[in-house]
């Protein structure tokens, strides 16, 4: 088997890639949400359904709202995200309040009934069947229990990524499969509603975060390298066109005045996240 191409250029995979993305965000919105909930019972169960690095379990354990007595269930289909989850675990002393599992959240395992509290934080965009998601979300809660899940409604960077790749890849070139967003706010509606939640039970709430980093050519770098590989993977001519792509990238971000800020030496992004809470 060969080794498929990397430009020189891309960033070397690592599981702390995702972190340095992610940047604050995660943590900003999870804070927020965390703000919404209603008082978890003693010994409140809770589940990270795709929880990534665990920006919203850490969230909850830092959390003086969230009862010390209350378990997290981490899930993902990502081990390499476990693993840096596990890592943190360890380091921070949460072996006794979260588990950590592999599981799809399309075809959750769990009983009914599991949950006083379940977290889906921008998952639904990529999932094969979202309904089945989301079926499984109303399953796993208890009976009074809530549900919050965030997808991102608008992200400044996105657009000058897509730009950058028609620029460099010609107009026809398909999407690279990390940023075929598949579904939109209101096709999340759609199968909330699909998936048996009754409008009555859901509040939406809006939320702005802006992604601070230091330097944009490092990020505009990193989520390029990370986001930006096409379907079928790098190739020479990435490579060759790859300051181009990126130097397009830094232009459409840097021209959108109501998505990009520079403050105190600060870069900042920004992302807005469409909230749902929903009661069992
Ligand atoms: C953008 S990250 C968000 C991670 C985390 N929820 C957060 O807010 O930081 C999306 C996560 O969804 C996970 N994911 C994708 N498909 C999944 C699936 N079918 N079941 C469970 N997790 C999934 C990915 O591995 C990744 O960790």
């Amino acid at each position: 088997m060969t080794t498929p191409f990397l430009p020189k250029q891309a960033p070397k995979f690592h599981p702390g890639l995702l972190t340095e993305l992610q940047s604050n965000v995660s943590n900003d919105v999870a804070r927020y949400q965390i703000s919404l909930i209603p008082k978890l019972p003693p010994n409140a169960t809770i589940h990270d359904n795709g929880c990534g690095f665990g920006a919203a379990t850490s969230e909850m354990i830092a959390s003086d709202t969230i009862p010390k007595d209350s378990t997290i269930t981490a899930t993902d289909v990502n081990p390499l995200w476990l693993d840096q989850l596990r890592q943190s675990a360890r380091d921070e002393n949460w072996n006794d309040r979260v588990k950590i599992d592999i599981m799809d959240a399309c075809a959750v395992t769990y009983p009914d009934a599991s949950f006083d509290l379940s977290v889906t934080n921008f998952v639904f965009t990529g999932l094969k069947d979202p309904i089945a998601a989301a079926k499984h979300i109303q399953r796993t809660l208890k009976v009074g229990g809530t549900a919050v899940v965030a997808i991102w409604n608008d992200i400044s960077w996105l657009e000058p990524m897509l730009a950058a790749h028609y620029k460099t890849r010609g107009k026809e070139a398909p999407l690279p499969p990390a940023l075929c967003l598949s579904l939109t706010v209101e096709g999340f509606v759609k199968v909330l509603a699909d998936a048996g939640w009754e409008e009555e039970k859901m509040q939406w709430e809006d939320l702005t975060v802006w992604l601070q980093t230091k330097n944009l050519n490092d990020y505009v770098r990193l989520s390029w390298g990370f986001l930006g590989m096409p379907e079928g993977g790098w190739t020479v001519e990435d490579e060759e066109r790859w300051e181009e792509a990126l130097e397009a990238m830094k232009e459409g971000i840097r021209g959108n005045a109501e998505g990009y800020r520079e403050k105190d030496g600060e870069v900042g992004l920004r992302m807005d996240a469409r909230i749902v809470v929903l009661r069992k």
